[in-house]
């Protein structure tokens, strides 16, 4: 297909664009879109030959469920079989925003949305493009991130170019998503809230309003089943091998790999030196962890694009905060 390409005002979307955007996703065809957390690659949720185009254009497995979008909390409720307390207290706190609810779905869900499964995703983001898109659609959107398949999600127009040019219909560009990583994503069909991927929205803040949350470790272990099909660890990379390592270590990692003749790009701290080796490509990255998360996917799409042979980065502090980001540099480095 040829991909139709609609800039949008971020803050007060045009009518005109969004209305043709809202009449190619009801048409049963794929939109790609700015979220607060990262682009989303959106199609119908209650038709599933439409969210069977989101599975072939980013040649996703099929085993790995989508989340639902939806306008407001009330909308939630055709689409599950339970509403508990703890969603009610979440959804009034955190949405709109980058929190992800799993919920016992309801037959209002096709199965490939929830790859069968018995519970579905569901967030209510807070762009106004998003926003207004739903709105004007009057149906869930089903959206995962706008890439293909274990690639690096996208923070850019460009980048949802770059991997899925000639395979949607439309993309809306409403410029940079201001969040940078993906939603937060939190299961309440069990006995406790389980945290399935670190987000925007902490632990600590999760805590603060449902009690204990369960952490699983974020990267199968290989031995356990996985809970959430998205946990697999290689995701969200880019093609450069990337080794994430302690500061204490950096300096003589970069060294070794310029003695070797690499091209090597390194995510450093404001606080490193820049070891004098040659071929080096610095990016000095933010020391507050939102600021981080906000560039991380921007930084490593620029890096992968250069070329380089080795993209190093400087381990962020422990604690709640750089939760996400230790994920997302796990899943970025795995191999
Ligand atoms: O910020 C975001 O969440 C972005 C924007 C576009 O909303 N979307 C996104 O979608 O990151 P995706 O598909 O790339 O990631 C969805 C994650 C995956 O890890 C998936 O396995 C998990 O949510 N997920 C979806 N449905 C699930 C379910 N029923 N049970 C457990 N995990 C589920
Ligand atoms: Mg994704």
């Amino acid at each position: 297909v040829q991909t139709e390409l609609l800039r949008v005002n971020p803050v007060h979307p045009e009518a005109e664009a969004i209305a043709r955007a809202a009449e190619v996703l009801r048409s049963g065809r794929l939109v790609a879109f700015p979220t607060e957390t990262v682009y989303g690659l959106g199609a119908n949720a209650l038709d599933a030959a439409a969210v069977a185009r989101i599975f072939a254009a980013k040649e996703r497995p099929a085993a790995n469920p989508v989340i639902v979008h939806v306008p407001d909390a009330a909308a939630v409720r055709s689409l599950v079989t339970a509403w508990p307390e703890s969603a009610e207290r979440l959804a009034a706190r955190f949405w709109p925003g980058p929190l992800t609810l799993i919920l016992p779905r309801s037959t209002a869900i096709p199965d490939i949305v929830t790859a069968g499964g018995p519970t579905v995703a569901i967030r209510v983001p807070a762009h106004p493009v998003a926003r207004a898109l739903l709105e004007q659609a009057g149906v869930p959107i089903a959206a995962p991130s706008a890439n293909r398949a274990s690639r690096l999600s996208p923070t850019l127009a460009a980048h949802v170019l770059g991997d899925l040019d000639g395979r949607i219909d439309l993309l809306l560009d409403g410029g940079p998503t201001s969040g940078g990583v993906e939603s937060t994503v939190l299961d309440l069909s069990g006995a406790t809230p389980c945290l399935l991927r670190p987000g925007l929205v902490s632990p600590a803040q999760l805590e603060a309003v449902v009690g204990p949350v369960t952490r699983r470790a974020t990267i199968g272990s290989g031995t356990d089943p996985l809970p959430s099909p998205g946990m697999m660890a290689r995701h969200y990379a880019p093609q450069t091998p990337v080794e994430c390592l302690l500061p204490a270590a950096v300096q003589k990692r970069i060294a070794e790999l310029a003695a070797q003749g690499m091209r090597v790009g390194w995510l450093a701290f404001p606080a490193e030196p820049t070891p004098a080796a040659a071929g080096v490509r610095r990016v000095t990255m933010p020391n507050l962890a939102a600021a981080y998360a906000a560039c991380l996917y921007a930084v490593l799409h620029d890096l992968d694009a250069a070329g380089l042979e080795r993209i190093i980065v400087t381990l962020p502090p422990e604690g709640d905060d750089w939760l996400m980001i230790h994920d997302r540099l796990a899943r970025a480095s795995a191999t």
